[in-house]
């Protein structure tokens, strides 16, 4: 697989055959690690629907010998079931390393690829501290190969149109942004029931969250960050509650726990997690009450850029609806957004099963809805709705879009949306200042935790 230069972008993309052309051209060759539910789902089942004819996997592997098997058999075609990521590498020699394991070990795969001469794709965050980081950066250097960061909420309508209306200095420079990002009880919840309620395994939701939200914010101001202030603490989960399980399955308190769960009503996650439990122990249906929970449920912070603009940023995990609120304040106006919150879409939301919905490519998760972009000038008694389109499956839509851009239309790069590790690096950078300024009750410059210099502009 070569590589060929799109026009202003981030990373260098692949050149690969357009549509037409794939009777006689080569399949674009993949193995993957990590075969869990975003591995064997979005980067596996809805990848190989959408570009059967382009892509093919030739091996998975996973710590877990039952999950990279249920893998194989899912995908299908030629792909092989691997006991050792390297001797899949040495067989396969694919054109991408996908990585979607836990979010602690991502840096290891990404590393060994590059080390063996290969492209990589990985899941967000890129890692989660700043020692993997440099390390990760530095092997993408020393390679001369490229990895992509999978920053799936760039490419959704809502995020690319409020994108484009920042770019147009709509308006005015802007000096500060108001973000805030709601989880509701369900979803929110599921972050505390397995291994992202450890710090050492997802760097917290700091990191394996809030790194969607920082990676928008450092694209949406074409800027990167310098200082960060912050607050977090454990108030609900965890050892918050006077009852405590290990697992909701058999659990005594099902009928007084309202974050009681039902694994068994959904076939896939039992025959992902629940028949493969006796290789690693892996509880899918954990208790979010559990003591060992370490992460924060609340959390704040004060992001100051290198172009000027402070960001007030602020996460909660318990929240009766799930949606976000953002508000850019420029010298000419106002720029205001928001998506999902009931009250100002005026109606009711299912939220039990919104975030399956949302993680869904199913065609029936798009609506006749539209979201709106709000913006008001300054001495203004107007102001302009830009509605965009809501689709609600695959993160609004940004999922099956980022994959087409990936694999298929390689100079489709509006305002550098491909991300590369400049921007893995620079989203969980603000996470991990975030944790340390926690812990260490004082400010924390981003020149602490890495050598990159942050750009005023990033383009
Ligand atoms: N972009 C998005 O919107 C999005 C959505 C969901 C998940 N993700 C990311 O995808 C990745 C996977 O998340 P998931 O929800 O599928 O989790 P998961 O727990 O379902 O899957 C993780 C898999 O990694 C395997 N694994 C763990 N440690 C390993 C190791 N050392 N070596 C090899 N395999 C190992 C596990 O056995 C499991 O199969 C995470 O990085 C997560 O942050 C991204």
């Amino acid at each position: 697989m070569g590589y060929t230069a799109a026009a202003g972008a981030s990373v260098m993309l692949p050149s690969l055959k357009p549509f037409a052309d794939t009777n006689n051209a080569a399949k674009i060759k993949l193995a993957q690690v990590g075969t869990g539910h975003r591995g064997s789902g979005f980067w596996g089942r809805d990848l190989l629907r959408n570009f059967k004819d382009e892509i093919e996997y030739a091996g998975v592997y996973d710590i877990n010998p039952g999950r990279s098997e249920y893998a194989k058999n899912l995908y299908g075609g030629g792909c092989k079931q691997y006991l050792e990521f390297d001797k899949m590498l040495d067989e396969t020699k694919p054109d991408y390393v996908i990585v979607t394991t836990v979010d602690s070990t991502h840096d290891e795969y990404i590393v060994r690829a590059l080390n063996k001469g290969y492209n990589v794709i990985t899941e967000k965050p890129m890692t989660t501290d700043e020692v993997k980081c440099k390390e990760i950066l530095d092997a993408e250097k020393k390679s001369g190969k490229k990895v992509i960061v999978a920053f799936n909420y760039r490419h959704s309508t809502h995020n690319s149109k409020l994108k484009e209306v920042l770019a147009s200095n709509r308006a005015g420079k802007i000096t500060s942004v108001d973000f805030h990002w709601y989880l509701n009880v369900f979803h929110g919840a599921d972050y505390f029931r397995r291994w992202h309620s450890i710090m050492a395994r997802s760097g917290s939701l700091w990191v394996h969250k809030a790194t969607h939200h920082f990676d928008l914010l450092n694209w949406w101001l074409n800027s990167e960050p310098v200082e960060v202030t912050s607050y977090g603490s454990l108030d609900h989960y965890g050892k918050n509650n006077s009852f405590r399980g290990t697992k909701c399955r058999g659990c005594e308190h099902k009928p007084n726990c309202k974050f009681y769960w039902d694994i068994n009503r959904d076939q896939r996650l039992v025959d992902l997690y629940v028949k493969n439990e006796q290789h690693d122990g892996y509880l899918r249906d954990g208790c979010v009450w559990r003591n060992e929970i370490d992460i924060f449920d609340k959390m704040s912070a004060q992001i100051i850029y290198a172009n000027g603009v402070t960001a007030n940023y602020s996460l909660t995990t318990y929240s009766p609806y799930e949606g976000w609120h953002i508000a850019f304040n420029g010298m000419k106006g106002r720029v205001e957004s928001w998506e999902d919150i009931p009250y100002l879409e005026k109606m009711a939301l299912d939220q039990a099963n919104r975030h399956a919905t949302e993680m869904s490519s199913d065609d029936k998760a798009k609506t006749n809805d539209s979201r709106q972009i709000m913006v008001m000038d300054n001495f203004s008694k107007d102001y302009e709705i830009i509605n965009t389109p809501k689709i609600a499956g695959g993160h609004g839509g940004g999922d099956q879009v980022m994959q087409r851009r990936i694999f298929i239309d390689k100079n489709d790069n509006p305002h550098n949306i491909m991300a590369g590790t400049r921007d893995g690096a620079m989203s969980i950078l603000i996470g991990i200042a975030a944790r340390k300024s926690i812990k260490e009750k004082r400010p924390v410059k981003i020149s602490e935790l890495t050598d990159l210099a942050p750009m005023t502009n990033r383009f």
